[in-house]
């Protein structure tokens, strides 16, 4: 079956907590709990992970490279920032889409700046965690072979 890796960025394990006004009421298990049950419906496996720490999310990455055919990344701030996270996702040379629960275009201007989004399939932001149940459906049907509509 294939596998699909989900990589949450820094300050994500707060989520519920943190600036609801954001980014909602719901946890990163509500998520993942959510998630789970789409990827059953899907017919893939997931993986899921999440750390506050650049370097863990880039070992992440390497170990997926041969074992997971995607990626589903909120790289949190990390997306406006690191050069080395990028690098790992190009180096990896793993299809991933990109995240975000808020929409990272209407807020400050530094957040509209991704390092990573031209690497990727897409982006979805906006739509709390929806964004990550799109963004699942996104990197699957990317993955499968092409169907007639
Ligand atoms: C975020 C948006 C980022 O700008 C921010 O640093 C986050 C969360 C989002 O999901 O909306 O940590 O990735």
């Amino acid at each position: 079956m294939m596998r699909i890796l989900v990589l949450h960025g820094p300050n994500l394990n707060l989520l519920g907590r943190r600036e609801p006004e954001l980014y909602g009421h719901a946890t990163l298990t509500d998520i993942t709990a959510m998630l789970d049950g789409l990827a059953k419906d899907l017919g893939v496996a997931l993986d899921h992970a999440q750390s506050n720490h650049e370097g863990v999310l880039i070992d992440r990455l390497h170990s997926a490279m041969d074992t997971h055919a995607g990626v589903v990344i909120n790289p949190g701030g990390l997306t406006h920032t690191s050069v080395s996270l990028r690098d790992a996702l190009a180096a990896t040379e793993l299809p991933f889409v990109e995240v975000h629960l808020s929409n990272v275009h209407a807020r400050e201007e530094f957040r509209s700046r991704s390092l990573l989004v031209d690497l990727a399939v897409g982006q979805v932001a906006g739509f709390g965690p929806a964004s990550y149940s799109l963004g699942l459906r996104g990197i699957v049907e990317h993955l499968r072979p092409p169907h007639p509509i």
